[in-house]
């Protein structure tokens, strides 16, 4: 079977590396992807926005399934438009891609069926949102209802610096539509970690937890970024408090779908806060994480085209995944400037060397005249896996020094809290 890949990260080469792994796997196709999944399978310059040019491309090389990596192809209904068309493709439909596209959508339906998350009020007057900010405790979260490329939510130290969100977001709209509505929440104080589930619509699988590093620089400082780094497993999400997100978040997660008749078939990726109170939602995802991908991937030991077609079948219950017992971390190397403004088209020289020992995931790349170049952001994910998370650690820092261009720069702690919990 040839397979398609939709995205251009480093999780899209993740998902290209392990799926192009499988007996099943014929050819792996990306639309648009980058120089890494050049090297995996064969990519097709077409827009991930332009859901006609991918059916045609599907129909065309008879590809039997597709993957999607992005939120805002799911969010758009590329899953419906698919469906339509008699295709086979892996993700929610944009009903039930809301628990990500939309904060207020997510937020109620934890309400409504006691999922446990921040307090919360919501707001589609401005007015009304500075109202409310009376009597608050700070710092305080004010968060656009919609997408907003992970810069949506902020986190203000006092009621000034609220009332700077709330126009920013509702009035000036600096992210678009995305800002027509708001959340207002309590700060949570924790350490952050995830958990992958696949859900089948009927069924659930727990993938293993992991640990992102959002912030730019060392000691979790800097703006937010997509993310600088992961590890997994994440010893913070101990089996005792895994066992609550089966039965505090997917259980009545998976109730209130049945309750509401979401038929919801994908990724299911809550951001959660290990808080002294135990473990609160912050967020539902609703397809793989990134960098968090590149670290559990390669602890899967099944076949992924095999999992992928379960949930699509909703056989789940009959395909339960194997991981590696190894841990996996992953160090982003990122363009200089970044996530703010940095330059491009820089060589990247040492990948073959560093692909001696670990795995190089790309993202913002290119190919010319042959040689890799930086095409975006972030450049390129390293992962190892070791014994334990200091091994792994160890060997990815080993690989990434290896790797090297103009400006580039990286975390030197991912992993740290990992291995000194708070
Ligand atoms: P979200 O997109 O909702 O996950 O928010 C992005 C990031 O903002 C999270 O990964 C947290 O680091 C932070 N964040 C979101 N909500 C809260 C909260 N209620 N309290 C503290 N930090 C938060
Ligand atoms: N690692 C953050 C995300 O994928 O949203």
């Amino acid at each position: 079977m040839k397979i398609l890949v939709i995205g251009s990260g480093g999780r899209e080469h993740a998902l290209a590396w392990k799926l192009r792994q499988s007996p099943r796997c014929a050819e792996v196709f990306c639309a648009p992807g980058n120089a890494g999944t050049a090297g995996v399978g064969r990519n097709v310059a077409v827009s991930i926005a332009d859901f006609e040019a991918l059916v045609g491309l599907v129909e065309s090389q008879d590809i039997g399934l597709t993957v999607v990596g992005p939120d805002d192809a799911l969010a758009g209904g590329i899953v419906d438009h698919f469906q339509a068309l008699g295709h086979r493709i892996f993700g929610p439909t944009k009903a039930a891609a809301r628990f990500e596209s939309s904060k207020i959508f997510a937020k109620e339906f934890m309400q409504r069926h006691g999922i446990p998350t921040a307090a919360f009020g919501r707001f589609s007057d401005a007015e009304e949102a500075r109202a409310f900010l009376e009597g608050q405790r700070y710092p305080l979260v004010v968060k656009a209802d919609g997408l907003a490329l992970g810069k949506g939510v902020i986190i203000a130290a006092d009621r000034a610096e609220a009332e700077a969100a709330i126009a920013q977001i509702m009035e000036e709209r600096q992210f678009g539509e995305a800002g027509a509505r708001v959340v207002i929440e309590e700060f949570l104080a924790g350490q952050e970690c995830s958990i992958h589930a696949l859900v089948d619509g009927r069924d659930y699988v727990l993938c293993p937890s992991a640990q992102d590093h959002k912030a730019a620089f060392d000691g979790d400082l800097g703006p937010n970024t997509g993310g600088m780094g992961a590890c997994s497993p994440a010893p913070v999400l101990t089996p005792e408090l895994e066992e609550r997100v089966r039965s505090e978040v997917m259980d009545p997660f998976m109730a209130g779908l049945r309750a509401e008749g979401i038929l919801f078939q994908g990724l299911l990726y809550p951001g959660l806060m290990i808080t002294p109170e135990g473990l609160k939602v912050l967020e539902f995802n609703c397809r793989f994480g990134d960098p968090e991908t590149q670290v559990l991937l390669p602890r899967l030991k099944s076949d992924l085209v095999d999992l992928i077609e379960a949930t699509i079948d909703g056989t789940l219950a009959q395909h339960p995944p194997e991981w590696d017992e190894r841990a996996a971390v992953c160090v982003v190397m990122a363009s200089g400037g970044y996530p703010g403004i940095y330059e491009k088209e820089k060589p990247i020289t040492g990948l073959a060397e560093a692909a001696e020992s670990a795995l190089l995931f790309l993202a913002g790349t290119a190919t010319r005249d042959g040689a890799t170049v930086t095409a975006g952001g972030r450049v390129l994910g390293v992962t190892a896996m070791g014994a334990d998370i200091r091994a792994a650690r160890d060997a990815a820092y080993a690989a990434v020094r290896r790797v090297s261009f103009a400006g580039a720069h990286y975390r030197r702690d991912i992993a740290a809290k990992a291995l000194a919990p708070d």
